[in-house]
This record gives C-alpha cells, sequence and structure tokens, in this order.
C-alpha cells in the first residue's frame, strides 16, 4: 500500500506551502486539502502565471492529479464555484476534483456572524479572515451544522430554516440584518445542482487509491500555531491543522503516513491578533515585509513580520512528528545585511528553549539571537545546495541542528522550478 506524504505549516501560515505542495504534488495521483477552508490562500507562480488557491487543492495545476476536498473541510460553495471559473479562465480543467459528502457548508450567516462576533471581542479581536470558517465549526461540533450531502436531501430545508429562525434571533439583539431563509434556500439549491458533479465519498476514493498503490500529497492549510489545541489560543483558526487534523479531516489512518513535512520562511510572519515572540515592528519588520511582498492572499493585510524563531520550530516539529522541513524565502532574507535566528528566551533573568503560548508568559520573554551574515547575493536561481554561499548553508545547518529534522527543500524564489531539493 502506497504512503501519505504531508505539507504542513510550521509556524503562523502563509509559508509557502502552496509551493512545496505543487512541488510534491507533480507526479502525484491525489492532492488532497483536509482541514480549513477558504481563509487558507495558497500562492503558485509557474511559468510567470500566479495562482492563488483557496479551497481547491494546488496540485489541481498538476494534469491528471485528482484534487480532493475532504471530509476535514468547511466549504463556501460559492468561493468553490468562483475558483472552479477562475482555474477554467487559465485554461485549467476542474473534472477532477472531487468533495466530500461529509465536509460542511458555509452559508452567509455564518460569514456574518464571523463579523458579529468580532465586533463583540472589540480589543480582544482575533483578526479572523472573516471568511465564516469558526462559526461554521461552530454549527459543526454543536451537529446542527449542514454538509454537503444535505444539499441533497429533502431534509436541507427544516436544516437549514432551523439554523436561520436561531441565528437570526442573535442578529436581531444586535441589531443585525436578519437573514432570508427562502432566499438562501434558492441561492444554496443553484450551488448544489452545480457542484454535484463533484461530490463523492472521498474516503471511500481515498482508500481506493491506497490500495491500488497511488501517490497522494496533502496540502495542509494554516499553521501548528494557529492550531485551536497547540496554536496560540484564543488568537487560532477554529481547526487542526496539525497532523491530527490531517487524519480525521480525510479517513486517512496513522500506518499510512509517508513523509510529512513542515513548511517555514527563512524568517517569519503573522497575520491577524496573537503573541509573536520575534516579531519586529520596526524597520526590519518592513524591510521584510516589503522584500518578501508579505501581504496576505486571502485578506491582502500587510504580514506582521519577524526573525525565525527556533523553539517555536521545535515544538511544530514535534507535535506534526515532522520528517523533514521545507525553508522557503532564502533569497528574501539573504537580501539583508544581517540574519537574527531565535535559539532561546530569557524569562525573567532565566534562559529557556522551550516555546510557550501562554499569553502572560510570552509577554515577558525576551528572544535570544544567534546573527549570522546576510547578503547571499542572487541565488535564485540555484538548483543545488553546495551552490550556496557559505553563510548561507551556515544558516540552513544552525535550523537542522536545532530542530533535528533535516531541510530537504529550500525555496530561492517563488516560481515552480526556484527550489534547491536536498
Ligand atoms: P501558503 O499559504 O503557505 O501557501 O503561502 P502563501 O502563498 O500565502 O504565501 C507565501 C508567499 O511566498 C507567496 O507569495 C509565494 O509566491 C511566495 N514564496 C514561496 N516560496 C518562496 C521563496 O522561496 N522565495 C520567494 N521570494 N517567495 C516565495
Ligand atoms: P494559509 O493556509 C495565515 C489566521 C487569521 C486569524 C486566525 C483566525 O494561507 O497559511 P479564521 O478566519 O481562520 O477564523 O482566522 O487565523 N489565519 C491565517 N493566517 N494564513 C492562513 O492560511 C490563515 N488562515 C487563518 O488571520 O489570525
Ligand atoms: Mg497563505
Amino acid at each position: 500500500m502506497s504512503k501519505v506524504d504531508v505539507v504542513l505549516g510550521s509556524f503562523y501560515g502563509d509559508e509557502g506551502k502552496g509551493k512545496i505542495i505543487d512541488y510534491l504534488a507533480k507526479d502525484a495521483d491525489v492532492a488532497l486539502r483536509a482541514t480549513g477552508g477558504n481563509n487558507a490562500g495558497h500562492t503558485i507562480k509557474v511559468d510567470g502565471v500566479k495562482y492563488a488557491f483557496h479551497l481547491i487543492p494546488s496540485g489541481i495545476l498538476n494534469d491528471g492529479t485528482i484534487a480532493i476536498i475532504g471530509n476535514g473541510v468547511v466549504v463556501d460553495p460559492k468561493v468553490l464555484l468562483e475558483e472552479i471559473k477562475s482555474l477554467e479562465e487559465n485554461g485549467k480543467s476542474a473534472e477532477n476534483l472531487k468533495i466530500s459528502t461529509k465536509a460542511h457548508v458555509i452559508f452567509p450567516y455564518h460569514i456574518g456572524m464571523d463579523s458579529l462576533l468580532e465586533s463583540t471581542r472589540g480589543e480582544n479581536k482575533i483578526g479572523t479572515t472573516n471568511r465564516g470558517i469558526g462559526p461554521c465549526y461552530q454549527d459543526k461540533f454543536e451537529r446542527c451544522g449542514i454538509r454537503i450531502e444535505d444539499l441533497y436531501r429533502k431534509e436541507f430545508y427544516e436544516k437549514l430554516k432551523y439554523n436561520i429562525e436561531y441565528k437570526n434571533k442573535i442578529f436581531k439583539l444586535y441589531g443585525k440584518e436578519e437573514y432570508d431563509l427562502d432566499k438562501i434556500y434558492n441561492e444554496y439549491i443553484e450551488y448544489a445542482d452545480k457542484i454535484k458533479p463533484y461530490v463523492c465519498d472521498t474516503v471511500s476514493l481515498i482508500h481506493d487509491c491506497l490500495d491500488n498503490d497511488k501517490k497522494i500529497v496533502c496540502e495542509g492549510a494554516q499553521a501548528a500555531l494557529l492550531d485551536i489545541d497547540f496554536g496560540s489560543y484564543p488568537f487560532v483558526t477554529s481547526s487542526n491543522p496539525t497532523i491530527g487534523g490531517i487524519l480525521s479531516g480525510s479517513g486517512i489512518g496513522a500506518s499510512s503516513l509517508g513523509e510529512v513535512v513542515g513548511v517555514l520562511k527563512a524568517y517569519s510572519s503573522r497575520v491577524g491578533e496573537g503573541p509573536y515572540i520575534t516579531e519586529q515592528k520596526n524597520e526590519i519588520g518592513d524591510t521584510i515585509r516589503e522584500l518578501g511582498h508579505e501581504y496576505g492572499t486571502t485578506t491582502k493585510r500587510p504580514r506582521r513580520c519577524g526573525w525565525l524563531d527556533l523553539p517555536a520550530l521545535k515544538y511544530a516539529t514535534q507535535i506534526n512528528g515532522l520528517t523533514s522541513l521545507a525553508v522557503n524565502h532564502l533569497d528574501t532574507i539573504g537580501k539583508l545585511d544581517e540574519i537574527k535566528l531565535c535559539v532561546g528566551y530569557n524569562y525573567e533573568g532565566e534562559i529557556i528553549d522551550k516555546f510557550t503560548t501562554n499569553e502572560d508568559i510570552c509577554k515577558k520573554l525576551t528572544p535570544i539571537y544567534e546573527t549570522f551574515e546576510g547578503n547571499f547575493g542572487d541565488i535564485s536561481n540555484y538548483k543545488d545546495y553546495d551552490e550556496l554561499p557559505t553563510k548561507a548553508k551556515k544558516y540552513i545547518d544552525s535550523i537542522e541542528e536545532f530542530t533535528k529534522v533535516k531541510v530537504k527543500y529550500i525555496g530561492v524564489g517563488p516560481g515552480r522550478e526556484q527550489m534547491i531539493v536536498r
């Protein structure tokens, strides 16, 4: 039986997972998304054309690769149809797309609730992508959620009615506009009709593929430090973008796991609120943002930028059981004169090398940095590790030494071919 390779975000998202998955999926039979929804934004640059995927696994760019949206994903059908259209406009086909019957559906009231909740949080807002992700997962776990398969059942109207009536009471209480049951019902019946050719039992499909030795790659969304359990709660997303979520969001068993690749940037970034120990709220952060074009793929928000935090990375390797690392943007960080790498923290005079998500402790941590020489020169066309200047290798070696995980992939530019594979 074949093994499934998984690509996961190791920090706060936007590490360049799309790019790595695109590389790994080039000879894959199946590319799979198992968690999150269209809060994700995965950018891939192929032959000068930039693609941004939110829901459909990026692997769909390879002709013949089956792209599966697994049961753990929350699906906004309007966004999905737009994404299919945009693919087709770029001359790509979506005929290999499969959507799980068990995936939950995002409705307009989820998006309305997302913004209402953010406004009630005031200063403590999370900075969500406002795509209705949290409220949709909330319904899933409350057990009133509507699955893709429900869209085709006679009970759909009643389930929708229950949800809208209940939620409208809350919207009314806050003086917000209420939702019209029949309007939404008719809109979603139309979406259901359009997405029907793609809907299937993806668990069974995945296991048929495994039994037939097909190559499956799994595209993580979000990242370890945004995980609902392991991240900087409550400044997290509402799913488990770590390895457990991949299994429960797809129906793949633990014994089928192959390589688990953790993706990171040679620096770090975060979009949205919450603690970020190595953030550079200064000229350095601004420079990194501009050099790395760090503006959100989904919300276009400027990303907070800072140095790479090795204890945080180590934590991500532990909770995911990472077997290798992919370091993107080595070209970007190599443009700085001097690079810093966080190797521990000073906590009230005590040196610690363990990451924590405890907000009170985080506030008191001062990062301890090792300094590296920058100015790597133009490395954007390098294909071999040995071509890299010694100072760049030294930086990569330090990441490996601290985490005890091999850096197998190194991104030297946004393009598909701009990668060193060791
Ligand atoms: P994802 O959400 O993890 O897939 O990452 P995003 O697509 O949101 O953000 C990563 C950004 O970095 C995108 O604009 C990519 O095109 C870009 N990128 C990825 N790898 C590299 C790299 O090695 N060098 C440079 N310069 N850009 C990269
Ligand atoms: P990719 O897959 C970066 C962040 C949001 C917010 C928090 C909760 O592109 O790496 P949500 O809308 O999920 O309830 O927002 O999580 N967030 C991301 N940040 N990359 C992402 O996805 C993200 N998905 C969610 O900014 O802080
Ligand atoms: Mg992204």
